[in-house]
């Protein structure tokens, strides 16, 4: 007699992880064209910097780059979008530091000292959820506008923030800078 228990938590596991996976895919498949004509034929994962073209990301858009073999997401963040992240409390945020590997380890979590402009236009940032990793999704997901980890409900806002939720720290910020007016450098 087979377990008909098993199939059904098969199943219910497989429509989980295919919802949790969708964003990522969506995300990701706008940048591999840009990467794979970088680097027609490195190994993405292995290089410990890449350069991406974000001459087509559109305000409010984001592109999603494999680094290190991480998702690296990069948005062109409207007006609105800034304003929401720069009114935002100090005294509101659950982890007040900036977590940003171009600044000191006290900078502070201001909208100011994570986005990678003075003005606040590009916020770059691991794509990988501080509670256990998973890749969140993003367009203005969740409560607060920003990014949504499905997997155990943790909310970001439009800074990358942890605004509510399982997870600890708000999104890393890798090491990054643009090297001329579209061109972006990490590591
Ligand atoms: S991995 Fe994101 S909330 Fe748990």
């Amino acid at each position: 007699m087979s377990d008909t228990s098993n199939p059904k938590t098969t199943r219910r596991d497989f429509l989980y992880y295919a919802t949790a996976g969708t964003g990522a895919v969506a995300g990701g498949a706008a940048i591999w064209p840009l990467v794979n004509q970088m680097n027609p034929s490195a190994d993405v994962q292995a290089l410990s910097s890449i350069e991406v073209d974000v001459s087509g990301v559109e305000p409010g858009t984001q592109i999603t780059v494999k680094w290190l073999g991480k998702p690296v997401f990069i948005r062109r963040r409207t007006p609105e979008e800034i304003e929401e992240a720069r009114k935002v409390d100090i005294d509101d945020l659950l982890d007040s530091e900036a977590r940003n590997d171009n600044l000191g380890a006290e900078a502070i979590a201001l909208d100011q000292n994570r986005s990678l402009d003075q003005e606040g236009t590009w916020l770059v940032m691991m794509g990988v959820c501080t509670h256990l990793g998973c890749v969140p999704l993003g367009d203005g997901a969740g409560e607060f506008g920003g990014w949504f980890c499905p997997c155990h409900g943790s909310h970001y806002d439009t800074s990358g923030r942890i605004r509510k939720g399982p997870a600890p720290e708000n999104l890393q910020i890798p090491v990054a800078a643009f090297v001329n007016d579209t061109t972006l450098k990490l590591g």
